[in-house]
């Protein structure tokens, strides 16, 4: 959820007390692959997204480096690598926030991301989490939810219309979703840490995103919030692509179950991609985690 969004969700929140609710006939919640600017993303090869060949410069510093990846349709892929690899730049320049100097990134087969702003590549179905928590602490956790549905700006989901049958009911499974079932009133300022991300997650969730990119999720998560973290990423695979970005390889593990794919960045570059057990035997992976 980035600050626009937030304050968009705001702006909503006070039109929906003010204005006369109004009952929506449209219904429904957001499908995969919708088009901004009349491009529908093309998953038809089985690719979410091609990074291919990025490099970013900070006054000459390349904090990514001809980096790339690939990301199929409902992976779960984990990032890790020490401090500074850029993996934070490299979430930078999938959603928008940071222009590569070259390279290309795209959704599907066709959709060239950097030519889209960060609010239409939200839009076309990639949501980001960051690390700290951005939940309004004032309202309930049914609420948050359901600003994050309004936030969603295409026509079908008018802003200050009351919630459909389905909308309810996608509220209803995604608090279920994010263990917060039982809380839907409680004050999301009262939540602890992890619930608010769970939350967070559960908004990002409400746009239902083709792809989800999360960094460093379970960052300050007491080790039973990280295991049902874990468990909840692993539900969410297959209907959304996950890209993890995370240092904690205890949640690693679990996340990629013996038999995915990690892939470790070192300097803006792929160091090296494989099973973990296989990337954490590897000398290169071993010298630059000792070397930090
Ligand atoms: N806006 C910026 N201006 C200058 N340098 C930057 C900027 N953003 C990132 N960097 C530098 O680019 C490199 C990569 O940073 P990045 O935040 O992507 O690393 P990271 O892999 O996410 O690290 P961490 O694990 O600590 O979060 C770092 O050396 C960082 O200092
Ligand atoms: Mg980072």
């Amino acid at each position: 959820m980035t600050p626009e969004l937030m304050e968009a969700g705001a702006e909503a929140l006070t039109r929906h007390a003010e204005a006369d609710v109004q009952k929506d006939s449209s219904g429904g919640s957001a499908s995969f692959g919708r088009p901004v600017h009349g491009l529908t993303p093309d998953f038809g090869t089985g690719v979410a997204l091609y990074v291919d060949d990025i490099t970013v410069s900070f006054d000459g510093f390349k904090a990514l480096n001809k980096l790339n990846l690939m990301i199929k349709v409902g992976e779960l892929r984990c990032i890790i690598g020490p401090n500074g690899a850029g993996k934070t730049t490299m979430m930078d320049c999938i959603t928008g926030k940071t222009r590569p100097d070259s390279g290309t990134v795209s959704f599907g087969q066709n959709v060239d991301l950097l030519r889209l702003r960060e609010n239409e590549i939200a839009e076309i179905g990639i949501g980001r989490k960051f690390q700290k928590p951005t939940v309004f602490e004032q309202l309930s956790v049914f609420e948050n939810l359901e600003l994050a549905l309004k936030a969603d700006r295409r026509p079908r989901a008018s802003l200050w219309h009351r919630l459909t049958g389905a909308q309810l009911d996608r509220i209803g499974e995604v608090m279920t979703l994010i263990h917060l079932g039982q809380q839907a009133q409680r004050q999301a300022g009262l939540l602890s840490h992890g619930q608010k991300q769970w939350l967070e997650i559960g908004m990002l969730l409400m746009q239902d995103p083709k792809l989800l990119l999360l960094d460093e999720p379970v960052a300050g998560m007491t080790d039973e919030e990280t295991e049902r973290t874990a468990e909840l990423f692993l539900s969410l695979e297959g209907q959304h692509s996950l890209v993890v970005v995370e240092h904690d390889m205890h949640f690693v593990d679990q996340l990629t179950e013996g038999k995915k794919t990690v892939t470790v960045l070192h300097e803006g570059s792929v160091l090296a991609e494989g099973l973990l057990s296989d990337v954490q035997a590897n000398e290169r992976v071993v010298e630059v985690y000792l070397g930090r």
